[in-house]
């Protein structure tokens, strides 16, 4: 099974991902956790990433798409793959086809998330609280949700002519969501 899940911040991306992750028995890739675990252990890759992740700006193309490129090619990866996070932008969709095409792997589908942006925001004012994110300020809170509706949101229209997206509502309790969408996949 090879997944996409899309959504704004705060739409439960991360915790969807991580069950059908462990549902399917396939690695759920977040490039955003790649990002901060190399800003954590200060590799050059993460030093870069971080003058772009603290303003709540997109990394740049080249970078993310290295990572993602070798990240699949990763013997794991070999039966499938859930990612997060990625294709944000429509270079970053042309990245992935090209990714794709070159490993004979199609995608099966596009799971995306939805909630109302009030919803969005006091989930993320919670996570901001526990989880203390440097990205969870409030300037860069509006700037990666700014980003998400010009230049993400829209791919969910690509994704959706190609006939591989499937909407959830992700308002409800996390195990309701997740049973909701392992149906629709099967
Ligand atoms: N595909 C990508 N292209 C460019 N930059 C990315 C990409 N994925 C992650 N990043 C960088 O990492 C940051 C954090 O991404 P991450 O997906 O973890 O958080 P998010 O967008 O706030 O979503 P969520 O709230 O669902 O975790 C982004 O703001 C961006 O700077
Ligand atoms: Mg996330």
């Amino acid at each position: 099974m090879r997944l996409l899940i899309m959504g704004p911040q705060g739409v439960g991306k991360g915790t969807q991902a991580a069950l059908l992750s462990e549902h399917y028995g396939i690695p759920a890739i977040s490039t955003g956790d790649i990002f901060r675990y190399n800003i954590k252990n200060k590799t050059e890759l993460g030093v870069e990433a971080l003058k772009y992740i603290d303003k709540g700006e997109l990394v740049p193309d080249e970078l993310t798409n290295k990572i993602v490129k070798d990240r699949l090619a990763m013997d794991d990866a070999k039966n499938g793959w859930i990612l997060d996070g990625y294709p944000r932008n429509a270079s970053q969709v042309e990245a992935l086809d090209a990714i794709l095409a070159d490993l004979n792997t199609p995608l099966d589908a596009v799971v995306a998330l939805d909630a109302e942006h009030d919803v969005l925001m006091e989930r993320m004012k919670k996570r901001a609280e526990i989880e203390g994110r440097s990205d969870d300020t409030p300037e860069a809170i509006a700037k990666r949700l700014d980003v998400y509706a010009k230049e993400t949101a829209p791919l969910l229209a690509t994704y959706e002519e190609r006939g591989l997206l499937k909407t959830f509502n992700g308002v409800g309790s996390v195990e309701e969501i997740q049973s909701t969408i392992v149906a629709e996949l099967g």
